[in-house]
């Protein structure tokens, strides 16, 4: 449902079945909204960061399927026009779900604060998954924990509950969503068209441009800071769009990780699997591509295997209309971008694997879930009579920008992937990077491991089997 229209009664919503409003500043977070507006205690405050999954409660948006997403991040902003369900919207006719049964009679819980949220998650894992793997379990619960049960019962609760299957909850009629909604200073626009959204750019161009806010909610709570404007992203028709041809993925700027994870699986296996390890299911779904590129970060995860895999970025101002550049031209310096202060970033655009040609992405981080890379290294090659004719090496971790390792790249250029060319390629990286110590990893433990995946690159081609892991 849409509508072009300002809000005179504040940001509507479903919350736990009911049409409800709420008359604060679209800046307030969800998790305040829920806990001190509407007073439901059940969904939890722990790290405030996105971490720990104690505030995870279910969205539904655009009348996709529930997903588990963190309230402590999100703001009243993102729940104009959608259907929210917390913990106490579970049971039906005041009788508790199969999982709910399976957590309390299984000793899946003792202090029980983790509890609510591990709930949602797997409520929303089998919603979207009746019949889950046992990887699938692990990954609904790698943004969440809990410190004194253990994962152990949890994943038994879930099994059970799973096999004694869980009707999805009915869908609730979405309430129309506002062009506008202002209160106490603080205004949101939600443009629909990418006309509307550069104008809006162009008008404010201090104001906050919002996608999903897993990387704005945390620098928000870090620094208290308020948005007194916002331009949210979510219902720009041309951000949400995802284009398939048979050369290119086309990913609009508001396309979340969940999204692009269903799609690239089949053309991309390992970039699926490190798409899985971004963040967790929560910040999956609500996370974009857009944003992960805006924030540029050193050490974020979408850069090195788009830069390698050859995307392209789309840009647009209402001033200059579009343009388009290669992705590793975009990032400039420590979190400086082409990006001008009038610009939006539109999408994304991804070639298509072409046969003898290989791609490969591995991930370092300390923890192997909910972490964000130490180092990160992606690796496009083309090979022809077992000779590398074209290939493009980005990492992240290792400079103040993501970054293409081309003197890396060019001692493999013409040669079999043998020993010695990648030892003439390991060696050759001192000449493109010069990382820094920090207290994810020392400037000699990233030099060393960015060498080694060049080696686990080579092994992983051969067939030889390569764990993925944290190390
Ligand atoms: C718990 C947790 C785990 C995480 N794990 C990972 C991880 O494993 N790997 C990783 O790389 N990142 C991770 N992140 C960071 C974050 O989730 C990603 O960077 C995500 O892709 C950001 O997207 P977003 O839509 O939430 O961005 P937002 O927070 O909405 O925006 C981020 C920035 O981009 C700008 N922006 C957004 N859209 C546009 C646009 N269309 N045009 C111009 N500017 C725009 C915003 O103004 C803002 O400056 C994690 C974050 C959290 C909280
Ligand atoms: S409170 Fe920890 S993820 Fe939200
Ligand atoms: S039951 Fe205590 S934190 Fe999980």
């Amino acid at each position: 449902m849409t509508s072009q229209h300002a809000s005179e009664d504040g940001i509507r919503f479903v919350l736990n079945g009911k049409a409800v409003s709420f008359a604060g500043r679209p800046d307030t977070t969800a998790l305040d909204v829920i806990r001190n507006h509407f007073g439901l205690k059940g969904t939890k405050e722990g790290c405030a960061e996105g971490d720990c999954g104690a505030c995870t409660v279910l969205l539904r948006r655009d009348g996709a399927a529930r997903q588990a997403a963190n309230a402590c991040i999100m703001t009243a902003a993102q729940l104009d026009g959608v259907e929210l369900t917390t913990v106490e919207g579970l049971k039906r006719d005041g009788v508790m779900t199969p999982l709910q049964e399976a957590m309390a009679s299984n000793g899946s819980s003792q202090c029980g604060f983790c509890t609510p949220g591990i709930v949602m998650s797997l409520t929303g894992l089998i919603e979207n998954t009746p019949q889950p793997e046992e990887e699938a379990i692990h990954d609904a619960l790698a943004g969440n924990l809990c410190r004194c049960t253990g994962y152990k019962p949890i994943v038994e609760a879930a099994r059970t509950a799973a096999a004694a299957g869980l009707e999805p909850a009915m869908a609730a009629d979405l309430p129309d969503w506002h062009s506008e909604v202002s209160s106490d200073g603080s205004v949101l626009h939600q443009p629909a068209t990418l006309d509307e959204l550069t104008a809006l750019r162009a008008a404010h161009p201090d104001a906050v441009i919002l996608a999903g806010g897993t990387d704005l909610g945390v620098a928000r709570a870090d620094y208290h800071s308020d948005w007194d404007r916002i331009v949210s992203t979510r219902r720009t028709r041309e951000l949400r769009a995802i284009d398939e041809t048979a050369d290119a993925w086309t990913f609009g700027a508001a396309v979340t990780w969940g999204e692009i994870l269903e799609a690239v699986r089949e053309d991309y296996p390992s970039w699926a699997t490190l798409i899985r390890r971004f963040g967790s299911t929560q910040i999956r779904a609500m996370g974009t591509v857009g944003g992960n590129i805006g924030t540029a970060s050193p050490i974020g995860d979408g850069p090195p295997a788009l830069i390698a895999l050859g995307a392209t970025i789309t840009l647009a101002s209402q001033a200059r209309g579009s343009r388009s550049l290669p992705l590793e031209d975009f990032f400039l310096d420590y979190r400086k971008t082409e990006l001008k202060s009038d610009e939006v970033i539109v999408s994304v655009t991804v070639p298509r694997p072409k046969p003898g040609e290989a791609f490969r992405v591995y991930k370092l981080s300390k923890r192997y879930d909910q972490d964000i890379s130490t180092v990160c290294g992606a690796f496009w090659l083309a090979m022809e009579d077992g000779k590398v004719t074209a290939c493009r090496f980005a990492y992240g971790g290792m400079a103040a920008i993501p970054k293409r390792a081309r003197a890396s790249e060019d001692k493999l250029l013409g040669q079999p992937l043998d020993v010695s060319a990648q030892a003439e390629a390991v060696a050759a990286l001192s000449e493109d990077f010069a990382p820094l110590s920090d207290w994810r990893g020392s400037a000699d433990y990233r030099m060393r491991t960015a060498g080694a995946l060049v080696q686990r690159l080579a092994r992983d081609l051969a067939g030889e089997t390569v764990e993925v892991m944290a190390l």
